[in-house]
């Protein structure tokens, strides 16, 4: 039986090994996929375990995305781009790092017919997630992308990737179309990304990447002052079923089963 593996630490929340044998069984492929919670230590015997066919293939978390770069043969142009690497596998003894955060970003957006060419785009956190939002916003033709973050060095380094990103401090105002929390804030239902300019906003486009809880207050007050709002949920299942094609070469189907996958 194959094996496939998502790392991170912590790790308890992933429900990539939900959504993962769900298609497995599906499509009757005899393999199985775990978490598994790692310190950076653990990295090297990691791949050298998927050069050794222990493991076949694995799916990278916060905070390794970056770090793992060092210990793999050859990326993809979009791992390359935004040095976060979310899918590995192995193909004739080469060890591949690839960003499908990306494509399920992109898909994501996709999904609910919004357009982002020639919007306006502030991006609120300089997390591991935020470099494959940014290819991304690019690739669909964004006009400006503009980042806040608490800590402001973080988002000065997302510079040295994307030079023509513009970089405010946390707290200051900003015009935008489209406004994306990337940050942890609103994974505890209580709560609140404490920016007054965004509470007088209506008709822009708030995308919460969290997707647990379903609606962040971030996303109720937009949709109260009559925003559009989405949450992350289309991204993460997006971005596994992506990783789930290179592994498997199938395409997963993403049925009423696979969303239901996500609520509890
Ligand atoms: P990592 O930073 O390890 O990649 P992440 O979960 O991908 O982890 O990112 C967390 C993001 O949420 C960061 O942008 C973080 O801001 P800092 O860089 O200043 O730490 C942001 N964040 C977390 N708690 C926050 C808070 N209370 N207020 C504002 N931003 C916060």
């Amino acid at each position: 039986m194959k094996k496939y593996l998502v790392i991170g630490n912590p790790i308890n929340h992933s429900l990539s090994p939900k959504l993962h044998n769900y298609w497995l069984k599906k499509n009757k492929i005899d393999a199985h996929y775990e978490k598994k919670k790692l310190d950076n230590k653990d990295l090297k015997n990691l791949i050298e375990n998927l050069k050794e066919a222990k493991i076949d293939g694995i799916n990278v978390t916060v905070p390794f995305k970056k770090e793992i770069i060092n210990h793999l043969d050859k990326l993809s142009f979009e791992a390359e781009r935004t040095q976060s690497v979310n899918t590995i596998y192995l193909k004739n003894d080469i060890v591949f790092g690839h960003n499908t955060d990306i494509e399920g970003f992109e898909k994501s957006i996709k999904n609910i017919n919004f357009n982002p060419i020639n919007k306006k785009v502030l991006i609120l956190g300089a997390g591991g997630v935020v470099p494959s939002i940014i290819f991304a916003l690019k690739k669909m033709n964004s006009s400006e992308i503009i980042i806040s973050n608490r800590t402001k060095n973080k988002a000065e380094d997302l510079k040295k990737l994307f030079p023509d990103l513009k970089i405010i401090n946390w707290g200051d105002s900003s015009d935008f179309d489209i406004i994306i929390n990337a940050t942890s804030v609103g994974l505890q239902n209580t709560d609140q990304i404490k920016l007054n300019y965004i509470n007088d906003k209506k008709n822009k486009f708030f995308y919460d990447v969290i997707y647990n809880p379903k609606e962040t207050n971030f996303l109720k007050n937009a949709k109260k002052l009559g925003n559009s709002t989405t949450n992350g949920k289309m991204m993460f299942i997006y971005q596994a079923a992506a990783a789930f094609k290179i592994w498997h070469g199938v395409d997963s189907e993403i049925d009423e089963g696979t969303m239901k996958l996500l609520d509890d």
